[in-house]
């Protein structure tokens, strides 16, 4: 049998996904301002960005920028343990180690090598990696990568979860969850989570990408909201893309797991530090993040006004306190059909369709940010409305919300 030609088989997947209608294209932004974006000759008024703080353009996030690179020059030109580790860099995990109550704080160039690398570090073969079904990809790849057995329990079920770490009393174990889910908004079980990894002695992580900056009093996000501290979740990790306006990650947790993590976390040692300039950016916002709390009371008054007129509308809202509104579609055809309606009346809504969700549940992922305005919403909902979704699709107002 001849040898299959990689390239060939990739373009017959490409042209497989072509034929079901679920192609991902990209789309050039040429501008950003605020929510608003220009593509070619539109200009869009975008919810689906994770700029839930309105900070991605805030001044003094970018002159902190360009005053770390006039200074320290744009690249940090090596790996951490090279020469890579800056006092930036230094600054900025002691911030973060500060501001989410935990010993200490690592960064990682982004979310998905933070989570790879502390998967990798962590697990082996043998022991069990217990995750939510909905858990993001990188948390699922990184099981993998560990080469522990992989369980997947259903969305939140924590007495399900609980039946596999019992099917496996003798495995090292770890159980993984999102604290605000990517795609659906909503909040782990956190508490019960964290009581059920006590009894099993299996160690707590929870990937906070969508909660930091959004949830907690301070913005310290699910885990703060949670009253869960370092004991409960030694392990957390969150993105600095998102709330934060910038770009990379930190893992943070007890002292032993950082000095570990620097020791075996592949995607740590072997890969280029972020760009100095980009540490001082990111303090900046972890100290707006902190200081500006009108930016999380404004974010609220707006989610509480959306679902309150997706509600009147009889929407298929989500249960998500997040800046996660999911509408859920159900097909895919559906919700691209939606987010192209929407994008004739100006409006900037991706439809979120298979593989990233499972069939059948497409949606448009609707998010908000402090950088919208209560008219936006408005515009949003007026536009919903248009859409004339299938009745099937409704639900009775106000059950959601
Ligand atoms: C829950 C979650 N974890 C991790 C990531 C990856 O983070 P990053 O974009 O920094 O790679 C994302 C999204 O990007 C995410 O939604």
């Amino acid at each position: 049998m001849p040898r299959p030609d990689l390239l060939e088989r990739l373009a017959v997947q490409t042209a497989e996904r072509e034929r079901a209608r679920l192609r991902r294209r990209l789309r050039t932004i040429d501008h950003a301002d605020g929510p608003w974006l220009e593509t070619g000759s539109q200009r869009l008024l975008a919810f689906c960005s994770n700029d839930y703080l309105g900070l991605a353009q805030h001044p003094q996030l970018v002159a902190a920028l360009t005053r770390a690179a006039r200074e320290e020059g744009v690249g940090s030109s090596s790996a951490h343990l090279i020469c890579g580790h800056r006092s930036a860099h230094a600054e900025l995990e002691e911030a973060l180690a500060a501001w989410t109550g935990r010993e200490r704080a690592l960064l990682f160039s982004t979310g998905y090598m933070a989570n790879l690398g502390v998967l990798q570090a962590l697990l082996a073969r043998g022991d069990v990696c217990v995750q939510d079904k909905l858990n993001h990809a990188c948390l699922l790849d990184g099981a993998r990568l560990g080469g522990a057995e992989l369980k997947r329990y259903p969305h939140a079920d924590v007495a399900a979860a609980a039946r596999q770490l019992a099917a496996n009393p003798g495995a090292a174990a770890l159980l993984a969850t999102d604290g605000v889910f990517s795609m659906d908004g909503d909040v782990a079980p956190l508490r019960a989570l964290a009581q059920l990894c006590a009894l099993e002695r299996a160690t707590l992580m929870v990937d906070d990408a969508h909660g930091l900056g959004v949830l907690g009093d301070d913005g310290a996000g699910s885990l703060s909201a949670a009253k869960l501290g370092q004991h409960e979740v030694p392990l957390l990790m969150a993105t600095l893309g998102k709330a934060l306006g910038c770009s990379g990650a930190f893992v943070a947790g007890p002292a032993a797991l950082i000095h570990g993590l620097v020791q075996f976390a592949r995607p740590y040692i072997y890969t280029t530090a972020m760009p100095p300039a980009l540490a001082a950016a990111a303090l900046e916002a972890v100290r707006l993040a902190q200081s500006e709390t009108w930016r999380r009371d404004k974010l609220s008054v707006l989610i509480g006004r959306f679902r309150r007129g997706a509600a009147e509308l009889g929407l298929p809202l989500a249960a998500s306190p997040s800046a996660i509104q999911p509408l859920l579609l159900g097909g895919a055809d559906a919700a691209l059909g939606a987010a192209q309606a929407l994008e004739r009346q100006g409006l900037l809504v991706t439809a979120i369709r298979p593989p990233t969700v499972p069939a059948g549940q497409a949606r448009l992922r609707i998010t908000l940010s402090a950088a919208h305005e209560e008219i936006h919403v408005d515009r949003l909902l007026g536009a919903l409305e248009t859409l004339h979704l299938p009745a099937a699709l409704r639900v009775p107002g106000g059950d959601h919300v």
